[in-house]
């Protein structure tokens, strides 16, 4: 039988990676990112269990990439799940954070979740069946110094997924928001955390909990999901 379509960006590396490779079992996936070499790295990686997929290198913060990811889907009646986890970190104190810092981040995260939305959801909505899933952060449910942009990226998808998940009911489209404690991945390379990096999280921690969130009856909705190491924050 011909696999459910998921699209998920941010599939190149860390938890988009992990993600990609649990979620190829049941969908056919398409892989955004912008570094094709580490796109075609999670590629091998699914083939090696003989499941399906293809990537689309693209940088979903801007709005012209739309359209050609769009376009690179084939079989788009059989849509039915985005994951929204493409997204960058800058931990820096205010005085440090630069205008493009600020643009950047929240292109990335809030803007680039936006757009990758607004591009399939008429269509889940038409067929009254589909799922969406965001990538916030325990930083989108409190504060941390030195992370301004950051924070007010994953405080604003949260407001974001939960106003999409009250709009969205009514078609029978599911929205799903994960708040991830700290997890190692490329995310804090050269951010002075190597001493942390052990302690943290791995990806395959948190994939399995939101796979079973995706795979919710037809007639619940897992709404919010936070997932901290049982030591807590750091
Ligand atoms: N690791 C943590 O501690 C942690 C905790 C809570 C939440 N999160 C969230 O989890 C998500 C995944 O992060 P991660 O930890 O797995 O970090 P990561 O390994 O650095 O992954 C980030 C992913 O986003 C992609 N990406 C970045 N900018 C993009 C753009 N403009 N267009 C398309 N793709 C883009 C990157 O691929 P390319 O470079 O190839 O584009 C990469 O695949 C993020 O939203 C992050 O905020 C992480």
């Amino acid at each position: 039988m011909d696999k459910p379509i998921a699209i998920l960006t941010g599939a190149s590396t860390g938890i988009g990676r992990s993600l990609a490779l649990k979620l190829s079992s049941k969908y056919f996936i398409y892989l955004i990112s912008r570094n094709k070499q580490n796109l075609n790295k999670t590629k091998e990686l699914i083939d090696m269990q003989n499941n399906d997929c293809q990537i689309i290198v693209s940088d979903i913060s801007k709005t012209n990439t739309l359209d050609k990811i769009y376009s690179q889907i084939d079989n788009k009646d059989r849509i039915e799940l985005l994951v929204n986890n493409a997204g960058i970190g800058v931990f820096k104190s205010i005085s440090d954070t630069t205008i493009e810092d600020w643009d950047n981040t929240l292109n990335t995260n809030l803007r680039g979740s936006f757009l990758m939305t607004k591009m399939i959801i008429d269509n889940l909505k038409s067929k009254k069946n589909g799922k969406i899933v965001f990538i916030s952060s325990v930083a989108g449910l409190q504060p941390y110094k030195n992370s301004t942009a950051y924070v007010a990226s994953k405080y604003a998808i949260r407001g974001f997924a939960a106003s999409l998940r009250e709009e969205l009911r009514e078609f029978n489209v599911k929205v799903t928001t994960v708040f991830p404690g700290a997890v190692n991945t490329p995310i804090w390379d050269n951010k002075n955390m190597e001493e942390l990096r052990e302690g943290m999280m791995k990806t395959d921690d948190l994939t399995e909990t939101i796979f079973h969130a995706i795979n919710a009856p037809n007639n619940c909705v897992t709404e919010e999901i936070t997932i901290r190491r049982t030591l807590g924050d750091f």
